[in-house]
Parts: C-alpha cells; structure tokens; sequence
C-alpha cells in the first residue's frame, strides 16, 4: 500500500535512534550510547539535536538490554532548545544493526508515516539536518540521506591489499544519518530480511530511490578514540567549521 503525499506532507516524523551498539571500537568501558563527551553522554548530545527540530513527534531509542531504564533517565533529563520534547520509547536493540532498527521499526506507532534513522554514534547531528531529511521526505521522496562529498580519493582493494580500482571521486559521497523513508518504503526494505551497514542499502536493493541531500559536518560518526577529539573540537567551535 502507498502511503498518499498528504499523508507525509504535514505529519511530524518519528527518529528511530539506534543506540545498542557495544562500541566495542571506542573502547570506553561502557556501551557507545552512554560513553562521556564534554561531560556528558553521547545518548545525551543526540537526543538534544532531535528534541530542538519541532517537525520530530515522537522518538523511539534502540537500547542495550542492560542500559533500558538508563536511556529513560537520559531522555527525561533532556531537553530540546526550546524547552519541547517529543513522545520518547525505549526498546531493546539487537544483534546488529539492522536488528536494532527492525527492533524500532516492532515500535512505531499507526500515525507515524515518515520514519528516520539515527545513530547515535552520530550525536552531533544539529536540529536543521533531521528538518532537511524530513523536508525531503514530504516532498514526495521515498527515501533521503545526507551526504558530504568526498574529499580523499578512494580505492577498491582485493583480500591480497592490491588496489583493483579507482571510482571516480567526482561521483562519491560519504553518507551519513539521519536518513529519512516513507514508513512503508523502509518496512518493505527491511521485510527483504538482508543486513547491511545503512537502511538506504536496503531500500536500494529492493529497487527503491534514494535521494542524497547536504549532509553536516557536525554529523560526524565516531568509531574510535580519536574521533571524540574530534567531537570535542566540534562541540566548543562547531559553529566555524559549518
Ligand atoms: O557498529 P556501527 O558503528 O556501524 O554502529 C552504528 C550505530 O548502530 C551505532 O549508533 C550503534 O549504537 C548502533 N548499533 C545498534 N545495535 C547493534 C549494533 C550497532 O543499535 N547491534
């Protein structure tokens, strides 16, 4: 069934914020969600780029079995910019990532028609792009992901470490989340019952399109422990670097 333009068109979107990860990378001694940065959790910094964009209604966070109530304490202690706070539900993730998500998806309530995913490995993601992604999304796209053009050049390498080929870097993104879906669009994609990396993949594979808007620095992934230098960085002069 097609969800109708109307429908999307005016209603507030869900973010599905995948936080179950073990961050096992970032070597923190606790999950990645609840790891410190400026003093306080990267659960917490996420949860205030959603809370400060007024189109989001409601949030669902993907926890760690063990951090559940923990995630409830982090959400009611946070606020969005203007004070506001959408509807919050905590779930618990799984697996993988793709997991996570389905485990989010278990979640979503009837009206919710325009679905987006976060991770909260991204946790500086600001207001404005979650506002870009769903304003795609309610102007007919079916699926929308934020991307920054890609600076390095890139190669493919073999299992042997030699370079097969050299894609051309006018043509590649770096693709990052919040990445936004007609509710039914991402429910068939992960319906396919594959894995992979990003939600976007998923669509793509099942014969979907997928529209790239500016993407923001500030919605940097951090993996390992220098990236939380670099989020510090951005954290006290994010504003110069935009
Ligand atoms: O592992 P990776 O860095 O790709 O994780 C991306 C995001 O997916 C992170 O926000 C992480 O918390 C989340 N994740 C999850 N459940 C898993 C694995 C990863 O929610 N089992």
């Amino acid at each position: 069934m097609q969800t109708r333009l109307n429908d999307t068109s005016a209603s507030k979107a869900v973010v599905i914020l995948v936080a179950a990860g073990s961050g096992e990378r970032l070597a923190a001694g606790v999950p990645k969600a609840f790891a410190p940065l400026c003093g306080e959790s990267l659960l917490a910094h996420a949860l205030r780029g959603i809370f400060g964009c007024a189109e989001v209604g409601h949030v669902i966070i993907v926890s760690p079995l063990s951090h559940v109530e923990h995630c409830r304490d982090v959400a009611g202690g946070t606020n969005g910019t203007d004070g506001g706070k959408p509807r919050v539900d905590v779930v618990t993730g799984g697996a993988t990532r793709t997991a996570s998500v389905q485990a989010g998806l278990r979640a979503l309530l009837p009206d919710d028609a325009i679905v987006l995913v976060h991770d909260v490995a991204r946790c500086l993601a600001p207001p404005e792009l979650f506002a870009r992604v769903i304003g795609a999304v309610r102007t007919g796209e079916a699926a929308v992901v934020p991307g920054l053009p890609v600076t390095d050049t890139v190669k493919v390498v073999n299992a042997e470490g030699r370079v097969v080929q050299t894609p051309d870097r006018e043509s590649l993104y770096a693709i990052q989340t919040p990445q936004g879906f007609r509710r039914e669009v991402l429910e068939h994609a992960h319906a396919s019952g594959a894995s992979a990396t990003d939600d976007a993949a998923l669509v793509e594979r099942t014969g979907g399109q997928v529209r790239v808007v500016a993407g923001d620095p500030m919605a940097m992934k951090i993996t390992v422990p220098v990236d939380m230098l670099m989020a510090a960085a951005l954290l006290k002069d994010g504003l110069h670097v935009r």
